[in-house]
C-alpha cells in the first residue's frame, strides 16, 4: 500500500482515474444531488481500488460490462471522510457509481433566495479546495493525481448553470434544464467548481465574460474590465494562458473566500466590487494561479506554499507591470503586517508556520492561514535578490515549463532550483526558510517613499494634502499601524474627515472596524453588526468576530451576532467563527 497523501485515500499502487463523466440531478428541494460517474482508468485493470467520498450515499458500482462491483464504505475518520473501498474481479476499463450527496455536503452551500440579491431564486455553489470534492464526486480526491471530465447538470429551468469548464450547450424539457460541460484540461480534483443560480452575463474580450446575478452585472463588468490586460501581463511575464477562456463568477456574498481560481471560471467575492477597481488584485491572484497552483500543483496540502506563496509573487508581479512597482511594493508591506499577524495567532502552533508542513491528523481548513502565502512570497523574493531578477524569472519559466500540469512537492521545487542555479538555496538559507518556524532574519527590505510617508504618520491622523493621493491599500496600511487602542479623539476625527464608517471598500472598511473595536470605539457597532449579517467572507468575518470576542463588554454581543447569521455563513467560515469564539479568552 502506497498512499502518499495525508489528506487521500489514494493509493498509488492501485488502478488509477484518468477521466470521469459525471450526470447529476440539482435537487434544491433537498439540497441533493442524485448522481451517476463513470470512472475510466488511465489503462483497464482490476483489483482493490480505494475512493475519497464524505457523506455520499452510494447506491451500487458496477464494471463497464454491467456487472455488479463489491464495495464497502468505511466508517468516517475525521478531517479524511470515508475510505470506499472497492473489489474490481473482472479487468475492466471504467466503473459506474451511483449514488446521492448529502444536504450536509462540506463542498456545497445551498442558498435560499433570502441570500441573493435578487431574492426570488435560490442559488447553488460549490468549493472543493482543499478537500471537498470527496463530498460531490466518489474519486482519488488528491492534486497527485489529474482528471478531465465531462459533466451534465439537470437543474430547475429558471436557472442557468455554469462550471469551470467548457461550455458544451444547454436544453430544456419540461421544467427542466440540461446543461452539458466539458473539462479538456486534466484538473486536480480540488479545481472541480460549479455555480446554479439566476446568472447572466457581460462580455469583456473575446476570451473573458462576467456571470452574476442580473442586478450585480454591469458592476461586475465594470470593475473587472481591465482583466484582458491582466492576462496579456501575465503571459509575458510567465508564458502563454494556457486555459482558454478566464470568464469570472461574481459569487453571492456568502462566499467565505476572496476569490478561487477554478480553471476558465475564477470565483471572486461580490466584496471585491469597491466601485472604482480598487480591489482587483483579488483577480491578478486568481489568474496569476492559472501558472502557479493550476499548472503547477502542490502534490498535497503540506506543499500549500507552493501553490500560493508562487501566487502572491505571481500577483505581485501582475499588479507591478499594471500599477507599477510602488503598488506592488505597498501591497507587499501590507502582506508583511498580515504575515506578522497570522504568525501571532500561531503562536501557540509553532509548527503551523512552517513553509513545508506536516499534516498527518490535521484538517487543512483549520490551519488555513497567510503564512505560505506571505512567508512564500517573502522566500521566493529573497532567492531573486540573491540570483538577481533577470536570472530569477529565467527559472521561474523553465520551472512552470518542466512542471506543467503536474504536481509537486517541496523537494522537487529544491532539486530544480538547486540545478538551474547551485548555490542560491545555501545563499539565502533555503532550510531555515522551509523547515523553521516563524520569520527567517533575511527578509528583504521593502523601500519605498509612500510607504515611509505612513510609516512616519506613526498612526497620528493623516493631513488631508497627503491623503488625497492615498490608494485604498494606503489607507489600509495606514489603519494597521494606528496603535491600539486608539484614543477616542483620534478615532473620531479619523471618521469626521474621512467617513471611514461609510468606506464602500471593504479591505479599508474592515481595517477600520478592526481598528474602533479594539480602542472600544462603540460608535462603529451598527456598521459592524451590518457587515457580519451581510458578508460571509472569512477575512472579514475573523478579524471582526475576534475583535469583539476579545473585548468583555462586546463578548455577548459577539455570541448573539453569531446565533443570528451562523446558519447564512458557508460551513467552513462557521466553523472557523466557532473557533475564534471557543478560543477567546473568558472574563
Ligand atoms: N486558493 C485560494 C483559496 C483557498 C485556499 C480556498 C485554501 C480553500 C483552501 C485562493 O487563491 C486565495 O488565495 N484566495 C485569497 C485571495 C487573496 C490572497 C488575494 C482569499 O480568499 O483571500
Ligand atoms: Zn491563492
Amino acid at each position: 500500500m502506497a498512499r502518499r497523501d495525508p489528506h487521500s485515500y489514494a493509493d498509488d499502487s492501485q488502478l488509477q482515474t484518468a477521466s470521469f463523466a459525471l450526470t447529476a440531478r440539482v435537487d434544491f428541494a433537498t439540497q441533493t444531488l442524485a448522481a451517476e460517474v463513470v470512472l475510466t482508468f488511465r489503462e483497464p485493470g482490476r483489483g482493490a481500488l480505494d475512493l475519497d467520498t464524505r457523506d455520499l450515499a452510494i447506491e451500487s458500482i458496477e464494471d463497464a460490462t454491467g456487472h455488479a462491483v463489491a464495495f464497502v464504505v468505511h466508517r468516517p475518520e475525521p478531517h479524511l471522510g470515508s475510505r470506499l473501498a472497492i473489489d474490481i474481479r473482472e479487468v475492466t476499463p471504467s466503473i459506474r457509481i451511483r449514488y446521492r450527496t448529502s444536504p450536509e455536503a462540506s463542498a456545497l452551500q445551498w442558498l435560499g433566495p433570502a441570500q441573493t440579491r435578487g431574492g426570488v431564486h435560490p442559488y447553488l455553489f460549490s468549493q472543493c479546495q482543499a478537500i471537498h470534492a470527496r463530498s460531490l464526486v466518489p474519486l482519488q480526491d488528491t492534486p497527485r493525481l489529474r482528471v478531465r471530465y465531462t459533466a451534465e447538470l439537470v437543474i430547475p429551468r429558471a436557472l442557468r448553470a455554469v462550471m469551470a469548464a467548457a461550455d458544451r450547450g444547454r436544453t430544456e424539457s419540461g421544467e427542466l434544464a440540461t446543461h452539458r460541460f466539458e473539462m479538456p484540461q486534466p484538473i486536480p480534483p480540488y479545481l472541480f467548481a460549479f455555480a446554479v443560480g439566476d446568472l447572466a452575463s457581460r462580455e469583456l474580450s473575446p476570451r473573458c465574460r462576467v456571470w452574476a446575478e442580473p442586478a450585480v452585472v454591469d458592476a461586475a463588468a465594470y470593475e473587472f474590465a481591465g482583466v484582458e490586460a491582466m492576462i496579456e501581463s501575465a503571459e509575458a511575464l510567465f508564458g502563454p494562458y494556457e486555459w482558454e477562456r478566464f470568464d469570472i463568477l461574481t459569487m453571492p456574498p456568502a462566499f467565505p473566500y476572496g476569490g478561487m481560481e477554478n480553471p476558465r471560471l475564477t470565483f471572486i467575492t461580490p466584496t471585491v466590487i469597491a466601485g472604482d477597481r480598487s480591489l482587483v488584485s483579488v483577480v491578478a491572484h486568481e489568474l496569476a494561479h492559472s501558472w502557479t497552483g493550476n499548472l503547477v500543483t502542490n502534490a498535497n496540502a503540506e506543499h500549500f506554499w507552493l501553490n500560493e506563496g508562487f501566487t502572491m509573487y505571481a500577483e505581485r508581479r501582475i499588479v507591478e507591470a499594471i500599477e507599477g512597482v510602488e503598488m506592488a511594493t505597498l501591497s507587499a508591506a501590507l502582506g508583511r503586517r498580515e504575515l506578522d499577524e497570522s504568525i501571532a495567532r500561531f503562536k501557540d502552533r509553532p509548527a503551523m508556520t512552517r513553509l513545508r508542513t506536516h499534516l498527518d491528523g490535521i484538517d487543512p481548513d483549520e490551519c488555513y492561514s497567510l503564512i505560505p502565502y506571505e512567508k512564500g512570497y517573502m522566500f521566493l523574493t529573497a532567492i531573486e535578490a540573491a540570483v538577481g531578477r533577470p536570472a530569477f524569472a529565467r527559472w521561474l519559466r523553465t520551472y512552470l515549463d518542466t512542471f506543467r500540469f503536474g504536481a509537486i512537492t517541496t523537494e522537487d521545487f529544491e532539486a530544480h532550483l538547486e540545478a538551474a542555479l547551485p548555490g542560491a538555496l545555501a545563499k539565502v538559507d533555503a532550510r531555515t526558510w522551509l523547515d523553521g518556524e516563524g520569520l527567517p532574519p533575511n527578509a528583504v527590505t521593502l523601500v519605498s517613499t509612500r510607504l515611509e510617508a505612513i510609516e512616519k504618520l506613526a498612526g497620528a491622523v493623516p493631513p488631508r494634502d497627503l491623503v488625497a493621493t492615498w490608494s485604498a491599500t494606503e489607507w489600509s496600511l495606514f489603519l494597521e499601524t494606528v496603535p491600539r487602542p486608539a484614543p477616542e479623539a483620534t478615532l473620531r476625527a479619523l471618521d469626521d474627515q474621512f467617513a471611514l464608517t461609510a468606506s464602500t471598500n471593504y479591505d479599508v472598511l474592515v481595517a477600520w472596524l478592526t481598528l474602533a473595536l479594539k480602542s472600544g470605539y462603540r460608535a462603529v457597532m451598527p456598521r459592524v453588526e451590518q457587515v457580519v449579517a451581510e458578508v460571509g467572507r472569512m477575512k472579514y468575518l475573523r478579524p471582526l468576530y475576534t475583535a469583539l470576542a476579545a473585548d468583555p463588554s462586546t463578548r455577548d454581543q459577539a455570541v448573539a451576532l453569531f446565533a443570528k447569521h451562523r446558519a447564512a455563513y458557508h460551513p467552513i467560515a462557521r466553523q472557523m467563527v466557532e473557533g475564534v469564539l471557543a478560543s477567546a479568552p473568558r472574563p
